[in-house]
């Protein structure tokens, strides 16, 4: 047997109290006290009327399981393979850029949780420490790296290259943000941490990058910065140059930000070896349908053999089951370690993934299910 909700759950009660928040709202309501507002409006914000943010909460709470009774479940077994990275839970740490906003351990605070628990954890482009740093922190633990494909190819394989040579073993390219939505919080307060060189080390310490600067970032930070932000948007990017890129890494490579049928197939034509059905977290189109519910449509288009993954909205173990019983391989766990790196540095985000795991593990339990990857649609009533 894995890992024991129980035994989380148990040591909670027998201390006497809780030394970190336990639902998702009292660690966000903890992270806003920490944080300036800047920092965690940024984090916690969306596009335009933060319509998406809301549907994908919605969506989790208009479906309802069906749960089976004696079904026989001592023994259970939480953990997924994907693309020949294990996790001892279904869910990852998604892609989180400018961590260092939240805390001053940045994501290498991230990168330790995650090794010391075993989820992988997939390190942003624009993240504020370096692929290599993040490496050096994790070890031999899993990881794969997230693509920003700014508008200067040789710099998007620069990152590509120190990837692979840092131990990361999966590729995550973004599709759905080839530039920034239209955040009505960070407009309000003009705050982009970009500008103050937040956010940009993968950029600052790329030797591609660095060669088109008049000056070393340490020199002008502002105008390193400046030149990172022209590089950034990429509009032009198509399902051609996916299959370029398809064609320049044995990396598993992953599309991120698909929220149609027909993308998720365009994915695949080019050579992807599975989507990442994602909103950006409500970040990005505003209105844009809910990721649970294009999981569904993308699932019923590419059939049960394709690797689909979802985030946006999981904030709880019933949450990571209704997203696997509806076909998700995995899903990805986004603001919530955020705001527990923001409230407990490396030491808030491992409790952040240790109570997820034991909600999913005493939820899946109490469901009458030995597997998480047992679900099917079956465990989701037919009326919600
Ligand atoms: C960038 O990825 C963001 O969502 O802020």
């Amino acid at each position: 047997m894995g890992f024991e909700g129980g035994q989380v759950q148990n040591a909670i009660y027998v201390a006497g109290e809780s030394p970190w928040p336990i639902s998702a709202a009292e660690w966000e309501a903890r992270a806003a006290e920490v944080l300036e507002p800047g920092p965690f409006d940024y984090i916690a914000g969306g596009a335009g009327s933060e319509a998406t943010m809301r549907a994908n909460l919605e969506a989790f709470e208009r479906r309802r399981l069906r749960p089976r009774m004696l079904a026989g479940t001592a023994e259970r077994d939480l953990a997924v393979e994907v693309l020949g990275t294990r996790s001892p839970a279904p869910f990852l740490l998604a892609p989180i850029g400018v961590l260092s906003i939240a805390h001053p351990d940045g994501e290498v605070g991230v990168a330790r949780a995650a090794a010391a628990t075993g989820v992988p954890l997939v390190l942003s482009s624009a993240a504020s420490h370096t692929i290599e740093e993040v490496a050096e922190a994790m070890g031999d633990a899993p990881r794969w790296f997230q693509l920003y494909w700014v508008n200067d190819r040789e710099i998007a394989l620069s990152l590509v290259r120190r990837a692979e040579s840092s131990g990361y073993r999966g590729l995550v390219v973004t599709v759905d943000t080839l530039t920034l939505g239209w955040r009505p919080r960070d407009l309000a307060k003009a705050y982009l941490p970009f500008l103050a060189g937040e956010g940009c080390a993968q950029f600052f310490s790329d030797p591609v990058f660095r060669s088109r600067l008049e000056q070393p970032p340490e020199e002008d930070v502002l105008a390193a910065a400046v030149a990172m932000l022209a590089t950034f948007p990429n509009l032009a990017l198509t399902w051609e140059d996916l299959a370029w890129l398809r064609g320049q890494t044995e990396l598993p490579l992953l599309v991120k930000g698909v929220l149609r049928g027909e993308d998720a197939a365009l994915a695949r034509e080019a050579g992807a070896d599975g989507v990442i059905v994602s909103n950006h977290g409500g970040r990005q189109v505003d209105g844009a349908v809910a990721a649970l519910d294009a999981l569904v449509e993308v699932r019923d288009e590419l059939g049960p053999d394709a690797v689909v993954l979802m985030d946006g909205g999981i904030r709880g173990g019933a949450d990571v089951l209704k997203a696997l019983a509806l076909g998700a391989d995995a899903v990805l766990l986004g603001r919530p370690y955020a705001y527990g790196l923001a409230v407990g540095g490396q030491e808030g985000v491992e409790a952040v993934i240790r109570h997820l795991m034991a909600d999913t593990d005493i939820t899946l339990a109490l469901m009458g299910a030995r597997r998480a990857t047992d679900l099917d649609r079956t465990w989701i009533a037919a009326s919600s």
